[in-house]
């Protein structure tokens, strides 16, 4: 899929081997330790590899000029006792500078036609409640029902320290 792009041409393609080391260097300028789509999943290679071993007709990357400027990443649920194909949107991050120039777009188009392709029947993404662009973005590509989750934490490491101190 192309388009164009500020007078170059955006590709939209599988991701393959060698996009894997600029995939994640992307990722590392978007998904900071601050940015945290959710508790249970961090940017890291074992991310990237694993979700291309699994399932790497959805994970896609927008090349621009021989540069990878974008990339979408998702997978497939099936869930027990319900006859309906999940399309998961795990990760989609657009290069900073190039943001708002309809990559991200471009990128979810092809997703979405590839889950299509799969059968998927309703697609699921999860981010930062404090996220509002990719909220934005994501409502935009017709997402909706937003459902509130909520995280809460409890440090074993305290809790194990007072327990220790009054045992003495
Ligand atoms: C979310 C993200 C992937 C969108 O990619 P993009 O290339 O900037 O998006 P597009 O240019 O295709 O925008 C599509 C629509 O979303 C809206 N949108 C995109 N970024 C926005 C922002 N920062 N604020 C408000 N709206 C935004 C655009 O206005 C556009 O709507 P329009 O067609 O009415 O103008 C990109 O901003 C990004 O990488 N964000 C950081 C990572 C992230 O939050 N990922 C999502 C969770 S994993």
């Amino acid at each position: 899929m192309t388009q164009q792009h500020n007078e170059q041409q955006l590709d939209v393609r599988s991701m393959t081997i060698d996009d894997l080391a600029a995939v994640f260097h992307l990722g590392e300028q978007l998904f900071t330790s601050e940015f945290s789509p959710s508790m249970y999943r961090t940017w890291d290679e074992y991310e990237i590899t694993t979700m291309f071993n699994s399932d790497n007709e959805l994970c896609l990357v927008a090349e621009l000029a021989g540069e990878v400027v974008g990339f979408a990443l998702g997978t497939t649920v099936e869930k027990q006792n319900s006859p309906w194909k999940y399309g998961y949107l795990v990760w989609i991050g657009v290069k900073p500078g190039l943001q708002k120039g309809g990559t991200g777009a471009q990128l979810f188009a092809e997703l979405k036609h590839r889950m299509v392709e799969q059968g998927v029947r309703m697609m699921l993404i999860d981010t930062d409640a404090d996220n509002e662009a990719g909220i934005h973005f994501f409502k935009k590509q017709g997402f909706g029902h937003i459902q509130k989750h909520v995280y809460m934490t409890l440090n074993l490491s305290k809790k194990h320290k007072k327990r220790r101190k009054g045992k003495v």
